[in-house]
């Protein structure tokens, strides 16, 4: 069976939606195309040549007119909570993209009405659908290198003209970008984040309106601490998007990165093992048939048609536990102080 759905949101990223993972994903069909900016959809319309029959400036309009069983959010993070609300209330499946809300209430909130409306609400953590973070996950769950007990992990980008979507932003770093890593880290880790103690900053670099850097240590469940650095405006060289991982355990080490190219390109992805007194080692990396974003659209396809979640699908329910994590980073900061990660 092949989804039909409708894709909201279709400014930068969401033109890249269409040309680049959409097509290559044969379980679902886009059928309609919605922007609240009667600009973005007309660059839409023309740079992908969509049928302007199919083109509708509200979510409520192209619900009231096409036939549609999900809704793809690629709307910037306001538009995210609304329309993934009407979607819902209308009886349609929700894959969003991240962050999934401003608030861990609005999350719930969103979660509760999918429950009670019986449909799949999903959040697009297309860094989860890579082989090197489903790697780092196994060898942390085996203990392959033994326990695991730390973690470092650094994120350096050098955007120095901070685009207009991130100057909108309260934290930029922490709101828009970490939010991949405090996912990766909960899945990669198998355990949930207790505490954070976050400090974040406008490096003399920055023309961001709010601190593009941040600096955090975070206690996680099993007694593991993780220390994260990460910087939009860095003078130093640029990490991949999934940062340089450095994970420590009672045997040696797993090193990683990941998401070093673009739409779903895997060459960027490596694993390697160090154990003390030996050379490093390349461990070979899982095939995925899916990666990226086309991994969460699959992941999303599947789950409406079968009912059931593949694995490492962050699932909204699942998400509001990074949202969480986020928010606490956050909370951290402007308080100066460690805050607890609760229910
Ligand atoms: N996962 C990733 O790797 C990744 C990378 C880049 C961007 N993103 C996410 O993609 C989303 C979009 O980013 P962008 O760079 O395209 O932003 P953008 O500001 O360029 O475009 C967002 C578009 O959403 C539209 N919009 C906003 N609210 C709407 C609503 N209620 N109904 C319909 N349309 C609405 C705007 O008019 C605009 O055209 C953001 O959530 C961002 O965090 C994710």
């Amino acid at each position: 069976m092949t989804l039909k759905i409708a894709q909201v949101g279709m400014g930068r990223w969401g033109q890249n939606w269409a040309k680049n993972p959409i097509p290559t994903v044969e379980e679902l069909e886009v059928v309609a195309w919605v922007d609240a900016s009667a600009e973005s959809l007309r660059e839409a319309r023309t740079e992908l040549d969509l049928d302007p029959d199919r083109c509708f400036l509200s979510v409520d309009e192209m619900l009231g007119t096409v036939d549609v069983d999900g809704v793809l959010i690629t709307a910037a993070l306001p538009g995210h909570v609304p329309v993934a609300e009407a979607a819902l209330k209308a009886g349609k499946h929700v894959l969003t993209e991240k962050p999934f809300a401003p608030s861990v209430a609005d999350a719930q909130r969103l979660v509760d009405l999918a429950d009670r409306q019986d449909r799949v609400l999903m959040v697009s953590q297309n860094y989860r659908f890579f082989p090197a973070p489903r790697l780092a996950a196994q060898l942390t769950a085996d203990q392959s290198v033994g326990a695991l007990y730390a973690v470092e992990l650094v994120f350096r980008r050098q955007i120095y003209e901070p685009p207009a979507r991130h100057a909108a932003l309260v934290q930029p770093l922490l709101m828009d970008m970490a939010i991949h890593h405090f996912d990766l880290l909960r899945m990669v880790l198998g355990r949930e984040p207790e505490a954070v103690y976050c400090h974040s900053w406008q490096p003399p670099t920055s023309k961001f309106n709010d601190p593009p850097a941040a600096a955090m240590v975070v206690q996680f469940g099993g007694g593991i601490v993780v220390t994260y650095q990460g910087s939009w405006v860095s003078t130093g060289p640029v990490t991949p998007w999934a940062g340089e991982w450095r994970m420590e355990c009672t045997e040696g080490e797993i090193l990683w990165t990941s998401r070093g190219g673009s739409n779903g390109s895997i060459e960027g992805d490596w694993v390697k093992v160090r154990k003390p007194g030996a050379a490093e080692k390349n461990v070979p990396l899982p095939t995925l048939r899916h990666r990226g974003r086309a991994g969460s659209l699959a992941a999303f396809a599947e789950t409406v048609t079968s009912g059931n979640a593949p694995d490492y699908t962050s699932l909204g329910r699942d998400n509001i536990g990074s949202l969480r994590f986020m928010q606490a980073a956050i909370k951290s900061a402007a308080i100066g102080k460690p805050v607890e990660i609760g229910d």
